[in-house]
């Protein structure tokens, strides 16, 4: 059972524009736990184990048992913005290692593919060795975060692979997932992680058209035209949509949870006050607030 908002934390890692101290995270984690989240998404790549390891000493000093930890496997990271690939079976179990070596736990509730090509999904040994650390009881349950929202090929496949949640990039400016990937989950049963459900921050309505960013953030990299027509769309959607007076964050939170579909979003979070503005979104998906939504 997850909370329907959870905490991202690729920002932990150091490639948005900020470097996190120990202090920093703990009062994040303290906030959303305060708030009833439960659920935290990390990757073996967000800093080379940096994020996990930043959960892992978070965890040692608090109740383990009362989190849901989701991590990844797929890549070794190098240094800011560079990766390489690693999918062979033997090099994931080791990665499982070290995360939960840098998680300081013996288990990982959900352990994900990493949005990695079909070729490496589609290798029986990784399975086959992913149950086994199952049966070994390191891990709870599998999911695939799919690269692109549209990779119905590894969607599909989840049942057979006995992959149980699917993370997905899905927020208000990037629909894509609605098509077949939604409902193919829904066949499923299958559990779905909204990610980049604020689309990396654009949708927070604090960025205009034209708004730069510093090169230690992963925004710097996106591609300038795209990024101007996403926040031009920003405009128009907080003119159309949004009620006056609402924190747009969490306005585009509810929006991905209004989609029955999703189970929850998973928002990157920076400080305990976005985590609190986060959380907040949920009350706008209760009965009591129609009037949330224009539409
Ligand atoms: N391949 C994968 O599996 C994959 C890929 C991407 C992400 N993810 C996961 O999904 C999570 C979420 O995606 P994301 O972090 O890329 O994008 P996101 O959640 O759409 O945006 C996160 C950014 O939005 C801003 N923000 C957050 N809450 C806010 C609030 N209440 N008000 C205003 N601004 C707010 C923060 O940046 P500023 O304050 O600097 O604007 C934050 O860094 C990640 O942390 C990671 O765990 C997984």
């Amino acid at each position: 059972m997850v909370s329907v908002i959870g905490v991202g934390t690729w920002q932990f890692g150091g490639e948005w524009g900020q470097q996190f101290s120990q202090d920093e995270v703990d009062a994040i984690l303290d906030k959303a736990k305060e708030l009833g989240i439960n659920l935290l998404d990390t990757a073996e790549c967000y800093g080379d184990h940096l994020s996990e390891s930043f959960i892992g000493s978070y965890l040692s000093r608090r109740n383990r048992d009362e989190w849901v930890v989701a991590t990844k496997f797929g890549h070794h990271f190098h240094e800011r913005f560079t990766r390489t690939d690693h999918w062979a079976a033997e090099d994931v179990v080791k990665q499982l290692d070290a995360s939960l070596k840098a998680l300081q736990t013996d288990y990982i509730d959900l352990y994900q593919f990493h949005s990695g090509p079909d070729a490496a999904f589609d290798n029986d040994e990784l399975w086959t060795a992913l149950d086994k650390q199952i049966q070994a009881g390191k891990v709870r349950h599998l999911g695939t975060s799919i690269g692109s929202n549209e990779n119905l090929h590894q969607t599909e496949a989840s049942t057979r692979v006995n992959s149980s949640a699917i993370q997905v990039v899905y927020n208000r400016l990037d629909r894509a997932p609605e098509n077949q990937i939604f409902p193919s989950c829904v066949q499923q049963d299958l559990g779905v992680l909204a990610r980049v459900p604020l689309a990396s921050g654009y949708l927070s309505g604090k960025y205009k058209p034209g708004a730069v960013f510093d090169e230690t953030d992963i925004r710097h990299r996106h591609n300038r035209e795209s990024t101007l027509k996403k926040l031009q769309e920003v405009e128009n959607i907080r003119h159309n949509e949004v009620p006056a007076g609402m924190d747009m964050a969490k306005w585009a939170l509810a929006w991905c949870l209004k989609h029955p579909a999703v189970t929850t979003v998973i928002p990157g979070c920076k400080n305990p006050a976005q985590v609190e503005a986060n959380a907040s979104a949920a009350e706008l998906i209760s009965d009591n607030h129609p009037q949330a939504w224009k539409d």
